[in-house]
């Protein structure tokens, strides 16, 4: 029997960038029309989101360009942060979790920290796993080459960056065993590997403190498709065609610790396209969902969609009904579409979005 209609219910997000200004209102309201209705903010903003006021603000412009959406918001780890500011942010429920980008590994990560020692966080991950909050990683380690052949050093590069980070997730993991940590956006065979040995003995989903986020395009993209297209840039990168059936094996798998977080991230078409280097990032947020559905259909796991894309993140991030600023529910309809060449304000912002001017078979509808 062919099925023409699916009913995901709440559905979620959970890694967004909607910047601000000119940009944020262009793309705000595309967390709506892509099928999603709980988004998880990322704080890479210049200056970075650090403070209550600022984190409150913010939420409140999103809320206005989208009333229908419920944001979660998050802080970005930094020597701003301090015990007293996450119990406060807790208490007031203002962040839902703490995103920690390795200085210099992509976009407005100059004010990251250094992978290599993160002690100097200690009293702010013990204030987190007091709170509930959860710890986003950017889990890739700075690029390094080791030319002058210093013993014990290793060359990092974006293909292995992000394996060569995954013990400092174990580290983190071992020294808080209670904090809940997302390993966003990951790429790698390896990396899924190691999410599942920590759940390997999990019982029930409320065990879980160690999930990962897989991306709508890391689904899709090898490092192919990449390497000659801008538009396809992203960190991390994507990487082998065995990585990327280990990320779809993941997400269809119904595994609780694995759910979608689109890591949708704009730039305007001129930043995809300089000689002097392009901005990292694919934006996937006005049609999030097509494409994930996309995967599925082809995989023969519609009936796992459900869990990804709404359950399991819902779940991890303890959001309830209260929580919710519409229950309105979403239905992923069949009905093929093209995706546009661009998407503009009109305004002077140009954007190419994921997949243009490719048919998609899956769309959203809200009820
Ligand atoms: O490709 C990316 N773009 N990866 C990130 O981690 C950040 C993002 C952005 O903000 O543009
Ligand atoms: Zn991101």
């Amino acid at each position: 029997m062919t099925v023409n209609e699916i009913d995901l219910g709440v559905t979620c997000d959970m890694h967004v960038h909607v910047r601000e200004g000119a940009m944020c209102e262009l793309v705000t309201p595309t967390i709506r029309e892509g099928g999603v209705s709980v988004a998880y903010i990322m704080p890479n903003l210049q200056p970075p989101v650090t403070t209550l006021d600022r984190v409150i603000k913010y939420k409140e412009t999103l809320q206005k360009l989208s009333p229908k959406t419920t944001f979660l918001m998050s802080f970005y780890l930094s020597k701003q942060l301090t015990p007293e500011l996450i119990n406060e942010a807790a208490k007031l429920g203002a962040v839902h979790g703490v995103k920690c980008y390795p200085a210099g590994v992509t976009t407005n990560s100059a004010a990251g920290v250094d992978p290599n020692d993160f002690t100097g966080f200690y009293p702010i991950f013990k204030a987190m796993e007091a709170n509930n909050l959860i710890l986003n990683l950017h889990g890739e380690k700075p690029s390094v080459s080791n030319d002058s052949g210093v013993d014990g050093k290793e060359d990092i590069h974006v293909l292995n960056a992000e394996s060569k980070f995954l013990p400092a997730l174990a580290k983190l993991h071992q020294d808080f065993p209670n904090l809940k940590i997302v390993l966003e956006h990951c790429t790698t065979a390896e990396a899924i590997q190691t999410i599942e040995n920590i759940n390997k003995d999990i019982k029930d989903p409320s065990e879980i403190r160690v999930a990962a986020t897989i991306t709508a395009h890391h689904l899709h993209l090898i490092i192919d498709d990449w390497a000659g297209n801008p538009i396809n840039f992203c960190k991390p990168v994507a990487k082998l065609p065995s990585d990327r059936r280990a990320l779809v094996n993941a997400a269809v798998s119904g595994k609780p610790y694995f759910f979608f977080g689109s890591d949708s991230a704009p730039h305007p078409l001129e930043n995809k396209s300089k000689h002097m280097g392009i901005s990292a990032g694919v934006f996937s947020q006005q049609y999030a969902i097509d494409y994930v559905a996309e995967v599925f259909d082809e995989h023969n796991a519609l009936d796992k969609l459900k869990d990804f894309v709404s359950t399991f993140g819902l779940n991890f991030y303890d959001i309830k009904e209260k929580d919710l600023v519409s229950n309105e529910k979403v239905k992923l309809i069949r009905k093929q579409h093209v995706v546009p060449e661009s998407i503009t304000d009109g305004k002077g912002i140009t954007m190419a979005p994921f997949m243009a001017g490719q048919t998609l078979n899956w769309s959203t509808e809200w009820n």
